[in-house]
């Protein structure tokens, strides 16, 4: 499903004394089945942007268009339930949002809101309670026993059961240790292999780097940058200027560069850093 941004603009309490405009004129276009990282420092309206997605917030001024569903400032919420299947966020810290008795019903709540039955909603719930890496045991249990690192997995699996064409998340790997990280990383570019495009909003560079189609970057409001990975690493000028960070495999190539080594491009994985070292030394025997 093809997404494209129009001149969006939008404003937190419009015309009162607190408006805050935190979309700025954001033009973009996506490309189904890619996996988007949105970036941006803190306040520089990442957030706002991806809920855009769903249509929770609708622009202020400008046009949205999701697969064949336009969102402009008028758009109300009435027949919004199709868009909201195919498109699903994930909040920030999600598992705040649990509410049910048991884990495998909250997991089973949104594919039986969105039509399937009792029965087909549990099936499913168990398939992705195993996807996100939890045992079967904690199914019966009260999603509030669990640790917050296996509540948070219950929020997402929630999510993504319903199993939306576009899976957009907010931070989703924030205060989890680091291999819980790269678990839900992986669970992600699987869910994007398979077709389906995802959009992660992170602060993670390494993340961007390895998985990363598309970035898009975010400051005060307004999109400064959509491009590859491979492109956006490149200009480090650009990105010292916008205080942005470089992935650690890039930061690795340059203080072999000062050594001696030569990269013909920005390492974006630890294997073609690999391959570029190696690259070098047979160059050198
Ligand atoms: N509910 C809200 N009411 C008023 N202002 C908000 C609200 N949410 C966010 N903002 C403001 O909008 C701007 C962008 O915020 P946000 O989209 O949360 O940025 P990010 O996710 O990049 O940190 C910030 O200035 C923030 O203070
Ligand atoms: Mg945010």
């Amino acid at each position: 499903m093809a997404i494209e941004f129009k001149h969006v603009s939008y404003v937190y309490a419009p015309n009162t004394p607190l408006a805050v405009k935190s979309l700025d004129d954001v033009s973009f276009k996506l490309e189904e089945g890619h996996f988007i990282a949105l970036i941006g420092h803190t306040g520089s309206g990442k957030s706002t942007l991806m809920q855009h997605f769903d249509a929770l917030l609708k622009p202020t001024q400008g046009e949205i268009t999701i697969g064949d569903l336009k969102i402009t400032p008028e758009t109300t919420n009435k027949g919004l339930k199709p868009l909201r299947h195919k498109v699903s966020l994930v909040f920030q810290f999600p598992e705040s949002q649990l509410f049910e008795e048991t884990v495998i019903k909250d997991i089973a709540f949104g594919p039986q809101n969105f039509g399937l039955s009792p029965q087909e909603a549990e099936q499913k719930a168990y398939k992705w309670l195993e996807k996100v890496g939890l045992p079967k045991e904690v199914a019966k249990q009260s999603p509030f026993d669990l640790s917050g690192g296996q509540m948070r997995r219950v929020a997402i699996a929630g999510v993504m059961a319903c199993e939306p064409d576009v899976l957009c998340l907010d931070e989703p790997a924030a205060g989890l240790d680091p291999s819980g990280q790269k678990q839900m990383l992986q669970l992600f570019t699987d869910y994007q292999k398979q077709g389906h495009t995802v959009i992660l909003i992170t602060h993670n560079m390494d993340d961007v780097a390895q998985y990363a189609d598309d970035v898009l970057v975010m400051e005060k409001g307004k999109l400064i940058k959509h491009e590859t990975p491979r492109l956006l690493f490149k200009d480090r000028r650009w990105l010292r200027q916008h205080h942005l960070d470089e992935p650690t495999t890039g930061l690795f190539a340059q203080r072999l560069s000062g050594n001696g080594f030569q990269f013909d491009r920005v390492p974006l994985t630890l294997n073609e850093l690999v391959m570029q070292i190696k690259a070098n030394l047979e160059d050198h025997q």
